[in-house]
């Protein structure tokens, strides 16, 4: 017994050096600063996202909340990478907007709105909801629809660093988007591209109305 659990706290700090030896050799050079995030979203975002990420207009996402690792990815997806003709995620507004960011911006701005608590939108039509929290839960088999809460979860909050948070966002946005990724106007994802490319616009009117209110 004693023997065993001598063994076994020996084990722990090994693997704790080992964690603690990697994180060091891994971790970035630059770490984000949620503060200047916040003077840079004050200047340029504010006007569409909201100050604190949460959009008041509903073709404009609310950021508030998001995964930081989410945020930071589109924002590179938006700009144009040296050596490409076009961006990841084709986007006229945010492209513009984009361009005229720094690595380290765009570090502080994800730290900044993934800090900040999303005040969530809501479903308008409940008729709708409870159609999309169907597909939601169980997909739709006989089109080869997976379930989103497979990958988005139960409470459409994501996995950082895999999927994004959906629940909470505005109907107008979720619809939006998920037609660009039907359409191919949206193309940085396949997985995203595959799945809504089986919807039809009425279940993505259903889905978006139920993730509205998902909380
Ligand atoms: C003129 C309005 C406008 C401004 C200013 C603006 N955005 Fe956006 N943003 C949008 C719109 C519209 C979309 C949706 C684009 C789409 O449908 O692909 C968007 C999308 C995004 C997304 C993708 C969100 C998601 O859920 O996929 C991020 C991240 C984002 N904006 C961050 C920012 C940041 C950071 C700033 C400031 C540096 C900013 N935006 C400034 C209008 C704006
Ligand atoms: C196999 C995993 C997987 C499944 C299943 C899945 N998603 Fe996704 N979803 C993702 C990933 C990964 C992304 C991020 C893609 C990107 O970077 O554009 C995403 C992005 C999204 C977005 C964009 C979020 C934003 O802020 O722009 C929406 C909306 C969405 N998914 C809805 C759904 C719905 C509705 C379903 C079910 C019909 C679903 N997803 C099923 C993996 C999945």
């Amino acid at each position: 017994m004693r023997k065993n659990s001598l063994m076994g706290s020996r084990f722990v700090s090994f693997l704790l050096a080992f964690v603690f030896v990697n994180s060091v050799v891994t971790s970035q050079s630059y770490s984000a600063d949620a503060q200047k995030g916040a003077t840079v979203a004050q200047g340029l975002c504010a006007a569409c996202h909201a100050s604190d990420g949460n959009s008041v207009i509903p073709t404009n996402p609310i950021l508030a909340g998001q995964h930081s690792s989410y945020i930071k990815n589109q924002l590179h997806y938006f700009q144009v990478k040296k050596g490409e003709d076009k961006a990841k995620r084709e986007n006229a507004v945010m492209a513009g907007i984009a361009s005229t960011l720094s690595d380290d911006d765009i570090e502080n701005l994800s730290a900044y709105y993934s800090q900040q608590k999303i005040i969530p939108s809501f479903a308008a039509n409940i008729q709708l909801a409870k159609a999309g929290e169907l597909i939601y839960k169980a997909g739709d088999n006989s089109k080869g629809i997976p379930s989103c809460s497979s990958c988005h979860g139960p409470r459409g909050l994501g996995i950082p660093g895999q999927f994004p948070r959906i629940s909470g966002q505005h109907a107008t946005y979720t619809a939006t988007t998920l037609k660009a990724y039907k359409t191919g106007e949206r193309a940085n994802n396949k997985q995203m591209m595959a799945i809504s490319s089986r919807l039809t616009e009425g279940q993505i009117e259903q889905l978006a109305e139920y993730l509205a209110g998902l909380e």
